[in-house]
């Protein structure tokens, strides 16, 4: 049986920033509220001519360079993302044309801000039970897109962006374990609503609702425990891990999860304050920019962790 090993990360981030004083013009809000609340600064926010395809694209092709394979090597591509080009095909059917790969499986995992956690948790599997050698692991949201910009709740917390990994079959210790869970009672605490379903009238559109207080109670709760679930079936303590990349949901949420594992905030990959909350591509986009900037190095044991609406929320243990 082989393991699944990360060989290349990527990422994309769209070259429009909306600052947090940008809002101050449009809303009830403020810089200061904002940054105090979730450590959020700036978010990038996709031009009209790009979509969650065309950023998981850059992404893709800078990760399949990263790992030296070729876009015709890859058998199984998986796009988590709540923000798809389209309600079908999926994005990793448009995004394997648009990479000029072949007849490999293509789909997506709809697991909210646990989108990237869930698709590698699935590659891991598929790779483990020799189903795919190559694969292209992805997190991706034009979360502005599904926004509403009147909404202060939700409006300056969240960004677009893309991360990428290929996970290929390997002699070597790659992914450790994964673990994914969900609880569907919390529905109404974060959701996008369905407008084909919903027809309340013509031209209604899919927008985010949050409950913020509330997701925020259950996440502290919930990734505390994960981080012991996952250590646990490693046998692992808590000094074992070299770097915790969290979903970039709020600075304060990721405090207490690093606090959990006593690990200084040094050991903890922050992109929130430039990037806010991309959804399923933070942890990848967070994972590239600690691998390229030379923070996590080959050898070094990395958890990843999510948590979103749902809610769903997951964990990986890497050995990179
Ligand atoms: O990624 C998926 C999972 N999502 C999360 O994990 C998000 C978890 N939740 C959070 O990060 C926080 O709950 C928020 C940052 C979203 C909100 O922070 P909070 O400290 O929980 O604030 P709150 O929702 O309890 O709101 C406090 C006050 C309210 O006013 P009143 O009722 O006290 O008068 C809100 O209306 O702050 C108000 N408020 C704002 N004020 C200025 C809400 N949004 C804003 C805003 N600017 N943008």
């Amino acid at each position: 049986m082989f393991n699944a090993k990360i060989t290349g990360t990527g990422s994309y981030l769209p070259k429009k920033i909306v600052t947090n004083k940008d809002f101050e013009s449009i809303l009830d809000t403020s810089d200061e509220w904002i940054y105090a609340r979730t450590g959020i600064k700036q978010r990038h926010v996709i031009a009209d001519h790009e979509s969650t395809s065309s950023m998981a694209e850059i992404a893709a092709n800078n990760a399949l360079q990263a790992a030296g394979v070729d876009a015709s090597e890859i058998d199984l591509i998986i796009v988590g993302t709540s923000s798809p080009d389209r309600v079908f095909p999926s994005t990793a059917c448009i995004l394997q044309h648009k990479l000029g790969a072949k007849g490999g499986a293509a789909f997506d995992v709809q697991a909210a801000c646990s989108g990237f956690i869930y698709a590698l948790g699935i590659a891991n599997q598929f790779i483990k039970a020799g189903g795919a050698k190559k694969a292209l692991v992805i997190g991706a949201e034009a979360n502005s897109r599904i926004l509403d910009y009147s909404d202060r709740n939700t409006c300056v917390i969240f960004g677009d962006g893309a991360g990428a990994v290929v996970l290929e079959a390997s002699e070597e210790l790659g992914v450790l374990s994964t673990h994914m869970h969900s609880d569907g009672q919390y529905q109404d605490l974060l959701y996008v609503n369905n407008p084909i379903k919903d027809q309340k009238q013509e031209g209604d559109q899919a927008f985010m609702t949050m409950h913020g207080n509330d997701v925020y109670k259950v996440a502290v709760k919930t990734l505390s425990r994960i981080v012991d679930e996952t250590l646990e079936a490693n046998n692992m303590l808590k000094s074992d891990v070299d770097w915790l990349i969290p979903h970039q949901a709020n600075i304060r949420i990721i405090s207490s999860v690093a606090k959990k594992l006593s690990m200084p905030m040094e050991k903890v990959v922050l992109t929130i304050e430039n990037q806010g909350n991309t959804s399923a591509a933070s942890v990848p986009l967070a994972l590239d920019q600690a691998v390229r900037d030379g923070r996590v190095k080959k050898g070094e044991i990395v958890l990843m962790e999510a948590f979103g609406g749902g809610f769903v929320w997951g964990s990986a243990l890497v050995k990179m």
